[in-house]
């Protein structure tokens, strides 16, 4: 049955003392509130509300083209940031259902969402609790049950007794409500508590007393941990970062730690990829099976095929396709097609190039738009000198070339098939298929310098003694240089 969902995002998030809005801090490259949006999304949510407050600019850029953004412009509370959706909850077109989510919880799963809408919706109640058992209650607001376990209401941490307190069951914040129930209830929610404040948990109080059906969906704490400070957006992070690693794995991904491997939520894996240790893969990457990635190589919204090795090397927006090679320490930036076969060895830096089948450029090079045929050879140290200090020009060699050691290329210039360059040219011209192209000056050959420049130090050297001496006469010096 269908519903709607509501992320609570007002709040100001001190703790993470930061200049950013705490929803809009990433987790494994996405923002928080994003995370709690996507589950949503994923358990079949039709529309989404976002109530926004503290640093509102910043969270409305993160979830206006997808959820109805409503401004909560005093914090009264978060029963009051439910009174602001009001109108909008009221639609007759609205499901019946609500979910209500902090924007603070990224790891809540989309299945847990569909079980606590299921439950709410099978029951036919109220509304149904998201609630976890912690072993550390402090600053939650507990569950109070009944002798036979019915939930009776929820006590704010400041209001409760002793003995409330003592309760280990917690609301974690998510609740499925029926809607025209809540928006009944919130006319009578008032701020006479601890906090002054506005209490959407009084809601369930209020239900029961009307003799309502209220239910609570228990969960492990982990899913419902809210993030408010540095520390537990990094608890947060390696949660996540076992959840995904492990269905990799599962899914047939070997890691030789997967402690040490960051994986964002919109990479694809296929089964018998290698990833090794200090591994980042983040945007839309995929790595088709047989590669091996890492150690130490950070990917992002790139695009491997089967059998490439990428060995401590950053690869962003490129495309490999199968069987490439990349490093150690190859950077390859934007608009890089390297193309079957082909190699980017180490210390070599490729931008807005295609590298053609079996292409290899080993060493220590840089190709920035270039565009290579196939079987090209690029000697070491090699590079296209693509700026000019006003535009970038483009260099295209054709099927075969082979550019001689520390060539530079200077764009734009066209080498055609079988085409050589001598080492250390510098390439200023285009040069036709088939011929060499070389410039430099010829060698220059002083027969028996050293010999002679040996001769001509040693004697600057005694004649610069003999001056310090004052004398002119030195014999144990003059012994001692000719030993
Ligand atoms: C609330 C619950 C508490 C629960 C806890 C779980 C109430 C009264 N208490 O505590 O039972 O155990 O969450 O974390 O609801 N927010 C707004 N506008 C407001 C106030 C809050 O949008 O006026 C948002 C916050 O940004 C946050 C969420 O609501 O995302 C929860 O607020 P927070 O202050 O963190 O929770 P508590 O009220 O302490
Ligand atoms: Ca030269």
């Amino acid at each position: 049955m269908p519903f709607s969902t509501l992320v609570l995002a007002a709040g100001a998030g001190t703790r993470m003392r930061s200049a950013r809005a705490k929803v809009a801090h990433e987790l494994l490259g996405k923002p928080l509130i994003r995370w709690v949006i996507d589950a949503a999304k994923a358990a079949g949510s039709s529309n989404i509300i976002t109530i926004v407050g503290h640093a509102r600019e910043q969270v409305i850029g993160l979830v206006e083209a997808d959820t109805i953004v409503v401004a909560q412009d005093e914090r009264l509370g978060t029963g009051h940031a439910i009174m602001v959706a009001r109108d909008v909850l009221a639609r007759t077109d609205a499901p019946s259902s609500l979910v209500v989510l902090c924007g603070d919880t990224p790891l809540i799963t989309s299945e847990t969402i569909a079980a606590l809408v299921a439950s709410q919706q099978e029951s036919n109640a109220a509304v149904c609790v998201l609630t976890h058992i912690l072993s550390d209650p402090t600053n939650y607001g507990r569950v109070i049950r009944d002798e036979t376990g019915n939930v009776l209401r929820i006590v704010e941490e400041k209001d409760a007794t002793a003995a409330e307190r003592a309760v280990t069951e917690c609301n974690s914040g998510a609740y499925c409500f029926n809607v025209p129930v809540l928006l009944e209830s919130l006319g009578q929610l008032r701020n006479d508590n601890a906090q002054g404040e506005y209490y959407l948990t009084d809601v369930v109080g209020i239900c029961v007393a009307q003799g309502l059906a209220v239910k609570a969906h228990v969960v492990d704490a982990e899913e419902t941990q809210g993030i408010n400070s540095r520390v537990q957006l990094a608890q947060a992070t390696a949660s996540m970062q076992r959840r995904i690693n492990t269905a990799h794995m599962t899914a047939g991904v070997t890691m030789l730690n997967p402690d040490l491997v960051w994986i964002g939520p919109d990479v694809r894996l296929q089964s018998d990829v290698e990833l090794l240790p200090l591994t980042f893969l983040t945007g839309t990457t995929t790595v088709a099976s047989g590669s091996v990635i890492g150690p130490n190589s950070r990917i992002s919204d790139s695009a491997i095929g089967h059998d490439c090795t990428v060995e401590e090397s950053v690869l962003v927006d490129v495309v490999l396709e199968e069987g490439v090679s990349c490093g150690p320490r190859a950077y390859l930036r934007p608009g890089t097609l390297m193309k079957a076969g082909s190699k980017a060895g180490a210390h070599v830096e490729i931008k807005n190039s295609t590298i053609g089948r079996n292409s290899k450029v080993p060493h220590l090079s840089y190709m920035g738009d270039a565009h290579l045929g196939e079987g090209v050879n690029i000697g070491a140290g090699s590079i296209t000198c693509n700026y000019d200090g006003f535009e970038k020009n483009s260099t295209v060699i054709g099927d075969r070339a082979f550019i001689g050691s520390d060539t530079m290329l200077v764009a734009p210039v066209t080498l055609g098939e079988d085409t050589v360059t001598g080492a250390g040219s510098v390439i200023t011209e285009d040069v036709p298929s088939g011929a060499l192209a070389l410039e430099r000056s010829r060698q220059h050959v002083v027969k028996g310098w050293v010999h002679k420049h040996t001769r001509r130090t040693e004697r600057r050297e005694r004649a610069e003694h003999t001056e310090k001496d004052g004398k002119g006469k030195n014999q144990p010096h003059k012994k001692e240089n000719a030993q």
